[in-house]
Parts: structure tokens; C-alpha cells; sequence
């Protein structure tokens, strides 16, 4: 049997088949544009991820004997708002989780309708790449757009929607909306009367391992499917990121070093950071999890490469990156290319580099550029240990993770050992996990994952760099408190 995973990423979507032991058979990828219509807003197309996907279908079955898949997972990019008509037409571009034009949308839910109450509500508060402010800018600044709206979903429900016709959402997901009631897993009435949407237009709510429905008959046909193949719920792309690493069960954390960069800690019970720069949201497994989110962590590497240094060649920049460098720079580099969530939540915040001298080098800024999103990882890891959450060691995924520097530089940052799964493909991998548990393949999301994921490879810190890197991160931490009052004059 088969099992297609799907990760709606933010530069690109990938497919994983999988078959029944876990192995992947083929896989398929193909990017689609980001918009940045003005500084700090981020948008794409939902109709740009489904006709990818239509087109990922045809090369990952080819060759295959695709009557023999049984059921799809579609892990996907948190938050972002897609609204459809009366007819099932998107009204305007999706506003993705990255976007951070509803700063005073997030300061009236923050401080009219209040933290605390909001946290009562949903076990968070307001984000600008949260759903609920979205709504609140579209509702203000495109009145015309919001009164057409007939159903609001995320990304990956787009997708969902497309295959199967079903309006439905994950808890994982729908816990990033700023809408969902986290404890009590059901819509909040008082945050959709807040915000101005009915319940109506919110879709269903499932476990992400439930199934929701099979794909529509012509779509399967135009899909090369057989029929009745099982769409499950799926999960918001750091929690299918999380199954796919095995990262399920009390304490179990994972780091995903992609367009973000997330720390996840899995936990058995509902629990809430209680000053809120950890998120409280539910996990694909039925559980819960916190978790901290830095908006660009891999992103930054890809930019500094593509757009600064005219280069492809990422692991050719790392090569002057030796091991006496490690935790001697003396350049630093805030990564906050588009504003920041977690923890300083601060959407002004930009990139910044400190510290250049006559004799600091091409490799210095490269350097500096990955230990920034390591260090800012480390923000959130703070928040955790000041919780008093113990981790002991992390899995590690993501497309950064393949860089056996940028794990090393992990590694000695947090100070921890870092588990390494056999694929990277986190939320892809997580979404064909899911549906293997839909479709009866094995009894729980934790039984799935301790049958099929296992550690490829596991880094280690070494004392005396992270001693280096202990003392690095207390400079880092002194930069932005001393720079922050500059960024919002910077921009005007
Ligand atoms: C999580 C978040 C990001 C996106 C990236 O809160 O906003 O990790 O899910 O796709």
C-alpha cells in the first residue's frame, strides 16, 4: 500500500509516496512565487499551490502502481488566510504567517480586548501572522473582499478542499488562528464574534489523523488516482513536522531549520507559557505542544546567498567557515529580514549585522548569518528552560539541517545533542504518516512513529565551543534590546 505525504511549504510544495514500512518510493517538488507587495507583507496564490501539486501528482506516480495508494496527509504552512466566495473562487491572495501588515490589528486584540482574555480564550495571543488579525485588516482595509467571504480556511485546508470538497481543519492548525479555543478544541464563539465571522464560514474540526473525506471521483482521474483513495485531516506544517521526526510524547522536542525556524516541544497535557512568547497549540498526535517560531531561520541563508552574495552554491560559502572560526566571529547578524515572532514579537525588527571591521571577510558575514538563527533559536529555548521545561536533546530537521556546519553550530549554541531523523522532510513525511493512521495502518500516531522513525545520526556538543558559543550568545543578547527603538524611525 501507499501513502502520499504533502508539505505546502512556503517556497515550495513536495510530495513523499510512501509505502506501508515506511520507505519512500518516489518523490516530486515544484516551487511557486512569493509576493512581497510591500515591505514586511508576504502573499501567494492558493490556486499556485494546487496547480503545483497537479503537477507534482503526475511525476510522483510515474512508474508506480498508483492503484495501490490508499490514503494522503497534507502538512502546510501555518496561519495563512484563505477565503473563497459563494462559488468556491479565492477572493484575494492568501496572507501568509510571515506577513506582518496587521500590526495595529494585533495591538487593538492585545491591548483593547486584552492578553489576558484573549489567552483565556484561545491559550494565546494576538501574532501579526496569526489568522484573526488578518481578518480584522481585511474586514477595515478591503470591506468588499470580507462581506464576500463564504469560507475560511489555511493552506493546507486549500489543498484538503481541492482533493475532497470537505470544508475541514485540523486542531494543530486551526490552533494558530487565534480562533480556536485550544483547550476545549472547538471554535471559541466569543473570538468569531470578536473578530466578525460566523461559525459557519469556520470549517469542521478534526484530529489530524481523521479522515475527512476520499477525493472527488474527477479529480482522482485527473490526479492519475484510483478511486476512494482517504484525505485525513493533515496538521499545520510544524506539527506533521513533529510526527515526522517522531517527535510525539512528553518533553520530545524538535528543531526545524526551514523558511522558519521552530522549536516544538511535544507535551501529554494542555499547557500555557503564561506570559505567551511560547505558542499553546494542539498536536497532530491528540496531545499538545508549545512552541517557539522565528520567521526566517533557513530563509536567511537562502537570501544572504542568493540575493547578496549571486550565488547557488551554498555549501562552497561554508567552506572558510573551519572549525577554529567556530564561536570567534566577530560579526553578528540579527535575522529579522521580516520582522519577529518569537520571542521579542516585533514585526519593526530587521536584519541587522554588527560588529564588521577592515579585516572581517565574505565568510565572517556567512558565518554570522548562521549563528544569528541559531542564537535566535536559543531565544526561544530560554523561554522554555525559564518554564522549567527539561530538554535533554532534540531531533533536528528541515532544509537547513543538511548542512553538517549549521548542525554542529546548533548543537554548541543550545547545547545539546541533536538527533538527526532519516529524512529531513519533516511535515511531508508526517503528513503520509497520518494517513497511514487513518486509513487503520497502525493504531496511534506514537505506535506509527515508533514503528517507522528512527536516528540517522546524532551531534554532539563539544565542551570547549560550547563555551565559546555560551559567551558569543550573551553578546548577541545585548544587540537587539540596543538597537530596537532605531527600527521602526529606520522604516519610515
Ligand atoms: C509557525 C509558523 C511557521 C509556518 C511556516 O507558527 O508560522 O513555522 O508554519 O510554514
Amino acid at each position: 500500500m501507499y501513502f502520499i505525504g504533502i508539505d505546502v511549504g512556503t517556497s515550495a510544495v513536495k510530495l513523499l509516496l510512501v509505502d506501508e514500512t515506511g520507505k519512500i518510493r518516489n518523490s516530486a517538488s515544484a516551487e511557486y512565487p512569493l509576493f512581497f507587495p510591500q515591505p514586511g507583507w508576504s502573499e501567494q496564490n492558493p490556486t499556485d499551490w494546487w496547480d503545483a501539486v497537479g503537477q507534482c501528482f503526475r511525476e510522483l506516480l510515474d512508474g508506480c502502481d498508483a492503484s495501490l495508494v490508499a490514503g494522503i496527509g497534507v502538512g502546510g504552512q501555518m496561519h495563512g488566510l484563505v477565503a473563497l466566495d459563494e462559488n468556491d473562487a479565492v477572493i484575494r491572495p492568501a496572507i501568509l504567517w510571515n506577513d506582518g501588515r496587521t500590526q495595529e490589528e494585533t495591538d487593538w486584540l492585545n491591548q483593547v480586548i486584552g492578553k489576558e482574555k484573549l489567552s483565556q480564550l484561545t491559550a494565546n495571543i494576538a501574532f501579526a501572522g496569526f489568522t484573526a488579525p488578518k481578518l480584522l485588516w481585511m474586514k477595515k482595509h478591503e470591506p468588499e473582499n470580507f462581506a464576500r467571504i463564504s469560507k475560511i480556511m489555511l493552506p493546507k485546508d486549500y489543498i484538503n478542499y481541492r482533493l475532497t470538497g470537505v470544508h475541514a481543519c485540523d486542531y494543530s492548525d486551526a490552533s494558530g488562528m487565534l480562533l480556536l479555543d485550544v483547550a476545549n478544541k472547538c471554535w471559541s464563539r466569543e473570538m468569531l464574534e470578536i473578530v466578525g465571522v460566523s461559525e459557519k464560514q469556520m470549517p469542521k474540526l478534526f484530529e489530524s489523523f481523521q479522515v475527512i473525506g476520499t477525493v472527488k471521483p474527477e479529480t482522482a482521474k485527473a490526479l492519475g488516482l484510483p478511486e476512494g483513495v482517504k484525505v485525513v485531516a493533515g496538521a499545520g506544517d510544524n506539527a506533521a513536522a513533529a510526527v515526522g521526526t517522531g517527535t510525539v510524547g512528553d518533553g520530545a522536542c524538535n528543531i526545524s531549520l526551514g523558511t522558519s525556524g521552530t522549536i516544538f516541544i511535544s507535551s501529554e497535557k494542555f499547557g500555557v507559557d503564561p506570559n505567551n512568547a511560547l505558542h499553546a497549540f494542539a498536536h497532530a498526535d491528540g496531545t499538545y505542544h508549545l512552541m517557539g517560531c522565528m520567521l526566517s531561520a533557513a530563509s536567511c541563508n537562502k537570501w544572504f546567498c542568493d540575493e547578496i552574495l549571486k550565488t547557488q552554491d551554498y555549501a562552497g560559502e561554508q567552506v572558510e567557515i573551519t572549525d577554529e572560526k567556530l564561536g570567534r566571529n566577530r560579526v553578528f547578524f540579527l535575522p529579522y529580514l521580516m520582522g519577529e515572532r518569537s520571542p521579542i514579537n516585533d514585526t519593526d525588527a530587521r536584519g541587522t549585522f554588527i560588529g564588521l571591521s577592515m579585516d572581517s571577510a565574505r565568510s565572517d558575514m556567512m558565518q554570522a548569518v548562521l549563528e544569528g538563527v541559531a542564537f535566535a533559536i536559543r531565544d526561544s529555548f530560554e523561554v522554555a528552560r525559564s518554564l522549567g521545561i527539561r530538554i535533554e536533546r532534540s531531533m533536528l530537521c528541515g532544509g537547513g539541517a543538511k548542512s553538517p556546519l549549521w548542525r554542529k553550530i546548533m548543537a554548541n549554541v543550545l547545547d545539546l545533542p541533536l538527533d538527526i531523523p532519516q529524512t529531513e522532510e519533516g511535515p511531508g513525511y508526517g503528513g503520509a504518516m497520518l494517513a497511514m493512521v487513518g486509513c487503520g495502518q497502525y493504531a496511534s500516531v506514537k505506535a506509527c512513529a515508533d514503528a517507522l522513525v528512527h536516528t540517522t545520526e546524532t551531534v554532539l556538543p563539544e565542551p570547549a565551543l560550547a563555551e565559546r558559543y555560551e559567551a558569543a550568545y550573551r553578546k548577541f543578547q545585548k544587540i537587539y534590546p540596543a538597537v530596537k527603538g532605531l527600527f521602526r524611525e529606520l522604516q519610515k
